[in-house]
């Protein structure tokens, strides 16, 4: 029996994350589920964005599947998100984005994003100078580098995926971009048959819309993987559909790109795809692979049908019709 916490979130959290729990239950994987409840819901009740009992659980069970969660905006509250991988130690932010049949005019993308999660402007050192200058701190160290660019080499191995583009600014930040850069050489030496590119960012935006398919693992700093996992996810037909993991040494918490999204929370109609994705991550990290390609191939059926489909992928179906379609349509052994 796996235990796993479970973190509704908040706006859309609640929903997306009871439906990908029926569908991972329905693999028929063992699962004791912990539920921990964090978020703007929490604080309105408790004063605390994330009890100190969520970190405890999450503590004790290392393993979380966790819906959004939104921040309150100019409170001097730090993101949940953005703690939870500081203090357990996250470094790899996990996002495979890939298209679906007909749902994206970018047919064959099929990408997997390695984002460093601990540091770079993240770490949220902002500092006043006067009343009309504010320096922002940005680090980068060779450790968090080093590790990351190994998890994406290691990744690529094991999934034998064909090359990897360390994506930068070097050229402006030449310190600290640069020493990202270095690291990454570092670690490509040592996996000889991977192929190893560079790609400073814009242009690795601009080769992402208008060539999406010749790119396959990349791997980059926090800011710069936050806004290419979005630009990726619209790639392929928006944020409902990708899934992500943040791994740490022996912790792991998986959860969707996208946020709250509070404009349809609430109407049934949120994409639960990007949650159970996720869920099926976190089935491979469980040792349950078979359930996690079972779930990886209902979602790809039950994507051809748009019947079922929610709005934000063209369909005029709800959350439930998805749910209910990606259950029925699970195959397993
Ligand atoms: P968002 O991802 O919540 O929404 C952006 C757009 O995508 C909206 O139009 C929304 O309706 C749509 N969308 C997102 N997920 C969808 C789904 N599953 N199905 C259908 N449509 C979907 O981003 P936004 O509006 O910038 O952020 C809202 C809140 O979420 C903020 O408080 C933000 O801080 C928080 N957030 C939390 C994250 C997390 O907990 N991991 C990640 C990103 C944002």
């Amino acid at each position: 029996m796996h235990k796993v916490v479970l973190i509704p979130g908040d706006g859309i959290g609640p929903e997306v994350s009871a439906a990908a729990k029926r569908i991972i239950d329905a693999t028929g994987v063992q699962i004791e589920w912990i539920l921990k409840e964090a978020g703007e819901h929490v604080l309105l009740e408790t004063g605390e964005l994330i009890p100190e009992s969520v970190i405890d659980a999450i503590k004790e069970y290392r393993v979380a599947l966790k819906g959004p969660i939104t921040t309150p905006i100019g409170r001097g509250f730090k993101s949940v998100n953005v703690t939870l991988r500081q203090q357990f130690d996250l470094y790899a932010n996990i996002r495979p984005v890939m298209s679906y049949g007909d749902l994206t005019k970018f047919l064959g993308v099929d990408l997997v994003i390695f984002r460093e999660n601990t540091e770079d402007l993240y770490i949220g050192k902002e500092v006043v100078i006067s009343g009309g200058e504010v320096h922002a701190i940005k680090i980068i160290t060779k450790k968090a580098s080093l590790r990351i660019a190994k998890k994406a080499f290691d990744y690529a191995l094991k999934h034998k995926r064909r090359k990897v583009t360390a994506v930068h600014k070097a050229n402006i930040m030449k310190l600290s971009d640069g020493l990202f850069l270095e690291c990454c050489r570092e670690v490509a030496e040592q996996y000889p048959m991977i192929g190893y590119e560079e790609m400073i960012v814009d242009n690795m935006c601009m080769q992402l819309v208008m060539y999406p398919q010749k790119y396959d693992v990349l791997v980059t700093e926090n800011l710069y993987g936050d806004i290419l996992s979005d630009l990726a996810s619209g790639l392929v037909g928006g944020l409902g559909l990708v899934p992500g993991a943040n791994i740490g040494e022996d912790l792991a918490i998986f959860e969707a790109v996208h946020g709250s999204a509070p404009d349809i929370a609430g109407l049934s109609i949120a994409n639960p795809i990007a949650m159970t994705l996720s869920g099926a991550m976190m089935l491979d990290y469980l040792g349950e692979p078979k359930r996690a390609d079972a779930i990886r191939s209902a979602v790809e059926k039950t994507l051809k049908d748009k019947s079922l489909l929610t709005p934000d992928l063209g369909g005029q179906g709800s959350l439930k019709s998805i749910t209910d379609g990606i259950i029925k349509n699970m195959i397993l052994d």
